[in-house]
């Protein structure tokens, strides 16, 4: 199970202790997301998680914990994914020979929980918003738990996936800013 959970090998091993505490504001968000985790792997929570904000605050990191907390901790299947990801995926699959389009589509709405990193970054010319709005359907309408995650605010998603998607995403959903400086700058 975790070599199919799609982690990045850089936090093949993360998890949210190994977060330096940096502002409160940031405590306050780990604590929230251990506790949606928590509640996740009980089977008592059911609705999204929505983490926006800067480069380098942490947000892969920490989502990436949680998805090895989940599998470790609670043995549910949890995935790791950036939405590049899948449309690549899909792509791939017009060649014939692997999976279909439809079966990649099923299985990302199908895993119990998913991680869709990256969420905004699409082609806007290519399958890539028709890929992403078929996951968040089918994973909303299966009430099944996804934490997404994107460098911009509710207003420039709007723009950018339209109003039909965000409304899924953000529907009783954890939303977690993270507006504190860039760690990575911190380390150069
Ligand atoms: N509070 C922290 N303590 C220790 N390491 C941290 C902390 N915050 C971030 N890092 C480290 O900094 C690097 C950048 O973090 P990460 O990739 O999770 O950022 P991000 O928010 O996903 O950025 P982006 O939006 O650019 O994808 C990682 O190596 C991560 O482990
Ligand atoms: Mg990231």
């Amino acid at each position: 199970m975790l070599r199919q959970a799609g982690v990045p090998g850089r936090f093949s091993v993360a998890t949210f202790s190994q977060l330096e505490r940096v502002c409160d504001e940031q405590a306050a968000v780990i604590t929230n997301f251990r506790r949606w985790v928590a509640g996740v792997g009980r089977g008592e929570v059911r609705s999204n998680a929505v983490l926006l904000g800067r480069t380098g605050t942490g947000k892969t990191h920490m989502s990436c914990a949680a998805v090895l907390a989940l599998i470790r901790g609670c043995g549910i299947r949890a995935r790791y994914v950036t939405s590049e990801q899948i449309k690549r995926e899909v792509c791939e699959s017009w060649g014939g020979g692997g999976e279909s389009e439809s079966r990649v589509l099923e299985r990302y709405g199908a895993y119990p929980v998913l991680v869709l990193d990256e969420v905004d970054i699409l082609d806007e010319k290519g399958p890539g918003l028709r890929v992403l709005n078929s996951v968040i359907d089918k994973r909303s309408g299966e009430q099944r738990p996804t934490v997404f995650i994107s460098n911009q605010d509710q207003a420039s998603l709007h723009e950018l996936l339209g109003r039909r998607a965000v409304s899924r995403m953000f529907e009783s959903a954890l939303i977690m800013h993270c507006p504190w400086d860039d760690y990575r700058a911190r380390k150069a």
